[in-house]
């Protein structure tokens, strides 16, 4: 649909605005009491989250692609209904169909308090049925005011049972990578992508000074973002049974062709996430993951 026709559609006392990319490509700009954010109606990909008179939460790729079917480097990708490489299939599209896929506009809605509430939608078609054969209507939320919640719902629509791997994949932005530390995941196992194989994290402040590919298991439900010894953003994650870490760092930087070269030094993902175990989600029953940023948060 087209960005005037969803103006139209979707007038909610000027806080919400359409605004046309390119040829079939549409964002939503929410701009409300508290915040402002983008989401790309392609991937139902949001791109910026910004505190009035703040900087924006998420790192963008200054150099990303916005393009038919190309998924957006930065903001947060939505991966779903596979993790990483497809497992039988690697034509398939690394991280599934969804970050790519056009979604729908399914309500817009403004709280009391002055939230925006954004519900996007995608439901199974003959194109999905072809690489996924499950009946589904896959809803993304986004609660945006002073923190922004996002929910990535997953109804089944079929009459069996279906499995799905899926994260809400955060790129943050941080003044240096030196200079941040993840708080949250000792004790944890994680998996390590890199080398492929399960260590033990003993660290109480995580940090990165190399290339990190990382699934932690059984996360806890919140994690702090550190900077400068402060802490700066809450993570909570709902309903995630892993928080993947990923930083590419020099090498793997150089090698994305929409990612710059010193990019690494600015931002890390953080990804709430059902990755290292599949999710099951029976004949007409739903699923929802989901992560909410509170950013300043203190640790007193
Ligand atoms: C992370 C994965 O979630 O996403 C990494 O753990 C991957 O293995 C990274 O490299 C980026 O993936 P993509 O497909 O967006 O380049």
């Amino acid at each position: 649909m087209k960005a005037t026709e969803l103006n139209k559609q979707f007038e909610l006392n000027q806080t919400v605005n359409f605004q046309k990319i390119s040829d079939g490509l549409v964002k939503l700009v929410v701009n409300n009491q508290f915040s402002t954010a983008e989401i790309h109606l392609q991937g139902a990909h949001l791109t910026s989250y910004c505190l009035n008179g703040q900087e924006d939460i998420f790192w963008l790729s200054p150099i990303a692609n916005y393009q038919l079917n190309k998924a957006i480097r930065g903001g947060v990708p939505i991966c779903w209904p596979w993790f990483g490489k497809h497992p039988k299939d690697c034509s398939l599209p690394q991280h599934g169909f969804a970050r790519t896929s056009e979604f729908s506009v399914e309500s817009i809605e403004e709280s009391e308090s002055g939230q925006t509430m954004v519900k996007l939608v995608l439901s199974s078609n003959q194109k999905t049925l072809q690489v996924w054969p499950y009946q589904f209507k896959l809803v993304v939320q986004f609660i945006i005011g002073k923190t922004i919640e996002i929910s990535v719902i997953t109804h089944n629509d079929a009459n069996q049972e279906f499995f799905l791997m899926e994260a809400i994949h955060s790129y943050f932005a941080i003044e240096n990578i030196e200079h941040t530390r993840l708080q949250g995941l000792n004790g944890l196992v994680f998996f390590d992508q890199l080398i492929q194989r399960e260590e033990i994290n003993r660290d109480d402040l995580v940090s990165v000074s190399s290339e990190v590919d990382a699934i932690y298991e059984c996360p806890p439900h919140q994690l702090i973002l550190v900077q400068k010894n402060k802490p700066a953003l809450g993570i909570t994650s709902k309903h995630a049974n892993s928080i993947v870490v990923w930083n590419p760092w020099v090498d793997k930087a150089a090698s994305m062709s929409d990612f710059p070269d010193d990019g690494y030094q600015n931002m890390l993902c953080i990804e709430s996430s059902n990755t290292r175990s599949k999710v099951i989600v029976p004949a007409s029953h739903s699923h929802t993951l989901t992560q909410i940023i509170t950013p300043s948060v203190s640790n007193e």
